[in-house]
């Protein structure tokens, strides 16, 4: 690559400037220290970053402390220049209170990095739930040359001849441990099996959902969100992209030219037909805001529920992570849909040519895990948007509703799709923990059970503990699932029809705050609305009540990004941003390369 046809490298700002050379010396000096040269910096050569998301904190994504070397090899053969460096860490399963606290917190922390240092262009390393959104939210900002590459999920657990998939497995295992079926030691052997090597969640939870949504955004290489963790392939596409990311450079093509609105349409198409997580929309919205792209929820339901199921994996269907890869991974799943006119074939993505291109024709290796259009695991299998008076807006996802959650509430031939039931309220998970086993409730199959004090602002960060199971003696009776609610998230890995991120939050003075165990709700999915059947005049005395008390209680910040984060966070529906933050995309053109710090 030569320097006349490339454009102009805001790396050189600080490496090569006649116009300012005290600084240019400046700069140099200490990038020299570890053995880099002077002809090398002031060579012309693209510097690429590498934020490494993989830490011993960050188990999910470690492996790209190993995979890094791989890129770095690409970029250098590219004739590019590797600076790697740490994006503060996101472990969804270890981060107490929330995972969802730390997306933002390392979203923030990015766009400084990416903003204030000198390079040219970024390779993303992606794979545990956040750390995904977290990254492309902050190339998003910044708009600099970007391409993500995933870590990939573990090998499939297996226990007894049976695949055993992360996070599923647990709520399995939690059902098994009330019922007083195995005793703790197996509970915990049973669950540490589907965790048997280096990656992410080897289910359709947030990881794969998120992983494979970057690929259908264009943002990741094609073929490559599939590819588990420690199989060779997944060497080699960390080298190409290496290599890309230096080609993209030279083409300066950006985040603002793959995340268009046709490339985040595609994305909620393919999340339908994966069975993909109930995270999704919350991390897809978010990067949207921060491209400048207008993504209301109704979309998903608009673009997305029709779209039927395709990918068996769990928790929706049987299979994990080597399995999906094998059939054919993202672009069969895509080459389906283009089949039916349903994805923008034209989006461009980061190796430069179409998604149309780089998936037409790819066949799907095994019909079992992949299926065709033509014979889809379950028909219309996006989300639904619910409203009413216990919320502007929550989701459910529809495809992994059960025969058995399907003929006991939305089977009423004069009703169809809706149910009613008295509520049972639960503030916080703690509460939940405390009473599901109290007979006193008096839950029945009929009760609706919700969730409140779970949100952005109430938990804080939204937690994933939506999902709740039945008291241990309806299990027992075998009523694996009640029609759950509220204004948490659920884990991608949970099969839980819930209906969740719900926005406002009961924090936020959301309906969710005003409703108490008794009140009978109604649920109409046809409709798509969500009430409590209390006359207007009485909910808005509950308001007046509770407002006076000084509103919807949750506990004290903690830290201090709790409480800042609480002080600026959205609600779900659109993104859980740091509201604000999105107009620094808007002014990526016009502002400029960051002062001279000297
Ligand atoms: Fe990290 Fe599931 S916990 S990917
Ligand atoms: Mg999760």
């Amino acid at each position: 690559m030569t320097s006349e046809n490339q454009p102009k490298l805001r790396s050189r700002a600080w490496f090569d400037n006649p116009d300012n050379i005290d600084m240019t010396a400046l700069y140099l000096e200490r990038y020299l220290n570890f053995g880099l040269s002077l002809e090398e910096l002031q060579s012309g050569k693209p510097i690429i970053g590498i934020a490494q998301t993989g830490s011993d904190l960050s188990p999910c994504n470690r492996h790209h402390l190993v995979l890094a070397e791989r890129v770095r090899e690409g970029i250098r053969e590219m004739g590019g220049i590797a600076l790697e460096f740490p994006v503060h860490p996101i472990q969804e399963t270890g981060k107490r209170p929330t995972a969802g606290l730390d997306r933002n917190l390392a979203y923030l922390g990015l766009v400084e990095l990416l903003y204030g240092y000198p390079l040219d262009g970024v390779v993303l390393t992606v794979g545990c739930d956040k750390t995904t959104p977290a990254c492309l939210m902050a190339a998003a900002t910044v708009n600099i040359p970007a391409i993500a590459l995933s870590v990939g999920p573990m090998l499939n657990g297996w226990h007894k001849g049976e695949r055993t998939g992360s996070g599923t497995i647990v709520w399995k295992a939690r059902e098994l441990l009330a019922a007083g079926e195995i005793e703790a030691k197996e509970f915990i052997r049973l669950v540490a099996s589907s965790a048997p090597s280096t990656g992410y969640c080897n289910t359709m939870g947030t990881a794969t959902t998120m992983n494979s949504l970057t690929e259908a955004l264009g943002m990741s290489l094609p073929g490559s969100a599939a590819i588990p963790a420690p199989y060779r392939d997944r060497q080699e596409v960390a080298y190409d992209t290496g290599k890309r990311i230096v080609e993209m450079v030279a083409e300066d093509l950006k985040p603002s030219d793959i995340l268009t609105r046709e490339a985040f349409e595609n994305a909620i198409v393919v999340n339908s037909a994966i069975g993909g997580s109930t995270n999704a929309p919350i991390h897809i919205n978010a990067i949207a805001r921060h491209i400048g792209v207008e993504l209301p929820l109704d979309t998903w339901q608009e673009k997305g529920h029709h779209v039927p199921l395709l990918v068996n994996l769990q928790p929706a269907g049987e299979y994990l992570g080597e399995d999906y890869y094998r059939a054919g991974g993202v672009p069969a799943v895509v080459a389906q849909l283009m089949g039916q006119g349903l994805i923008h074939e034209g989006a461009v993505t980061v190796n430069g040519k179409t998604i149309g291109d780089n998936c037409r024709g790819v066949a799907i290796e095994d019909e079992k895990v992949i299926r065709p259009f033509e014979a889809p695991l379950k028909e219309e299998a996006g989300f639904v948007v619910l409203r009413g008076n216990l919320f502007d807006s929550a989701i459910m996802k529809t495809s992994v509703i059960d025969q058995a959650f399907r003929a006991r509430y939305l089977s009423n031939p004069e009703d169809p799709e809706a149910f009613e039931g008295p509520a049972v309220v639960f503030d916080g998970p703690e509460d939940y923990h405390h009473r599901i086993d109290d007979p006193a409730l008096g839950i029945t199959p009929e009760t609706l059970l919700f969730m409140r004090g779970a949100g952005p602002i109430g938990y804080p960060g939204a937690a994933e503990v939506v999902n709740m199971r039945p008291p241990a003696y309806l299990i027992r009776e075998g009523v694996h699932a009640l029609p759950c609610i509220g204004d948490g998230r659920q884990s991608g890995t949970s099969g839980s029809p819930s209906i969740l991120n719900a926005s406002p939050e009961a924090a936020a003075m959301g309906g969710l705050a005003l409703i108490r165990t008794g009140d009978r709700v109604r649920i109409d999915l046809r409709k798509g609305t969500a009430d409590v059947l209390i006359p207007d005049e009485e909910l808005a005395e509950r308001r007046r009540v509770l407002a006076e008390a000084g509103g919807y209680p949750y506990p004290a910040s903690q830290t201090p990004w709790q409480e800042i984060q609480r002080g600026i966070v959205g609600q779900m529906e659109t993104g859980a941003i740091l509201e604000g933050a999105e107009k620094y995309q808007k002014i990526a053109q016009t502002r400029g390369l960051p002062r001279d710090n000297h």
